[in-house]
């Protein structure tokens, strides 16, 4: 009954709150808020006697690490023994990225040389240097069209600038079907204020770009779709140009009825379950695993084939899939639940939380247009009510200003501007 107490008084409160300007709510008795507690378990402020360092914290999308070297930061994911990283494995992703489009060079080889030089040049929009997953795309790209050029054990990720003559010492000329293949051009689509993988910069890229190579163009690739499709919709769907890109947002994957070449799911919806349900695990005292490598109590579980698990690096990494003309069908909606993780958690046994979630960056297409919608669509399955912060994209600040509170919420998400900033936020869960 101790239990109960606490719980009761705080269902009062967030109904009286909640209850401003409605009337029906003002007049709800102590009894019908009992029950709502019961059966709904209305929010619970953060239990106070929670250190705001010791709360489940998960790390998605921008894994702390050093954004030069890669390195991660292993103190950020070790904050505490309840911090993971969830994301994806951005080189089997990487892999997959490349092998799509060397493939469609083999599948088109009668038609893709566009001035029939013997050469197909492409064009890389890349998205953000100092993030591991762009660097991992970049080199993945590379490697499947025999560009890439090794520096000290690793292909370099460097964008070449233009290179329409082939004298770039980031990448060399490739050969893929009997073609010479070369990287024409490739930079940073980084806005003036700093956003980085800014669609808005890759669609006046591909103006000048086209403007200075014309039909040299044959491909268009791309570290994510929100540039690619700006770059399609500029240029090369018009043009007839095929481009790739990587994320599977919905708009995208439509888009491949219509000539865009490619995508690449990164099982958003693999990774939207797994920032939420790690921590929901930690806030229920769970096994972390439960729902994920074991059936919870609602019959949730993952296979093997949706992620993997590396302890030492305490990271989710979701399996990605290629999205072509040949399986576009299933993809359609970005924004569904995955079906084996979709049954709604029992209230009473998992009773409302409050988590703190932010988004770097309010404008990203594929953290806007997806993933975000995943994360609403799982919240309520998962009985956590969350709060949304969207970020500029440019400064840390813009955000971590918005953690002023870290005591009002019982666990964290945190999606970085940059990702050596992790400590921006752990300072403010150690205050
Ligand atoms: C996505 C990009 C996105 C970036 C944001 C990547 O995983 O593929 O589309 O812009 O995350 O951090």
């Amino acid at each position: 009954m101790k239990k109960v107490l606490p719980i009761l008084t705080a269902a009062a409160m967030v109904f009286s709150v909640a209850g401003c300007g409605s009337s029906s709510t003002a007049a709800s008795t102590a009894s019908t808020e009992a029950a709502a507690a019961s059966t709904e378990a209305a929010a619970a402020p953060a239990d106070g006697s929670v250190a705001n360092n010791e709360k489940p914290l998960v790390w998605y999308n921008r894994q702390p690490s050093n954004s030069s070297t890669g390195e991660l930061d292993m103190e950020a994911l070790n904050f505490n023994d309840k911090t993971y990283y969830v994301g994806f494995d951005a080189n089997q992703g990487a892999d997959l990225q490349g092998q799509m489009v060397a493939e469609y060079i083999e599948a088109h080889k009668d038609t893709i040389d566009r001035n029939g030089d013997g050469v197909i040049g492409y064009v890389l929009a890349i998205g953000d240097i100092g993030h591991n997953d762009s660097v991992a795309r970049t080199r993945g790209v590379r490697k499947a069209l025999g560009t890439a050029v090794e520096v000290d054990g690793a292909v370099d990720s460097n964008p070449v600038g233009t290179n329409v003559d082939g004298t770039s010492t980031d990448v060399m000329d490739g050969s893929v079907a009997g073609f010479t293949v070369r990287e024409l051009a490739s930079q940073e689509m980084k806005n003036s204020a700093g956003a980085t993988w800014d669609a808005a910069t890759a669609g006046n890229a591909i103006g000048e770009w086209s403007s200075s190579f014309g039909d040299q163009i044959d491909l268009v690739v791309s570290n994510n779709d929100g540039m690619g499709m700006a770059m399609f919709n500029a240029w090369s769907q018009a043009e007839g140009v095929p481009t790739f890109g990587y994320d599977a947002n919905s708009d995208a994957v439509a888009a491949i009825a219509d000539g865009y070449g490619g995508t690449i799911s990164q099982h958003a919806d693999v990774q939207a379950y797994l920032t939420l349900k790690v921590l929901r695990n930690l806030l229920d005292g769970d096994d972390v695993m439960n729902g994920i490598a074991t059936a919870d109590d609602a019959g949730n579980v993952l296979s093997d084939t949706d992620y993997k698990y590396v302890e030492s690096e305490r990271s989710f990494y979701a399996l990605n899939l290629a999205v072509t003309a040949d399986n576009y069908q299933d993809f359609t909606d970005a924004t569904k639940v995955y079906t084996p993780v979709s049954a709604q958690l029992d209230a009473g046994a998992h009773p409302t939380k409050k988590v703190w979630l932010d988004i770097y960056n309010s404008a990203d297409n594929f953290l806007g247009s997806t993933y975000q919608p995943l994360l609403q669509n799982y919240d309520d399955l998962l009985n956590l009510e969350v709060e949304y912060i969207g970020g500029d994209g440019q400064t840390e600040s813009n955000i971590t200003n918005r953690l002023a509170n870290p005591g009002e919420y019982d666990a964290f998400a945190i999606n970085m501007v940059k990702t050596d900033n992790a400590a921006s936020y752990t300072a403010l869960l150690n205050q």
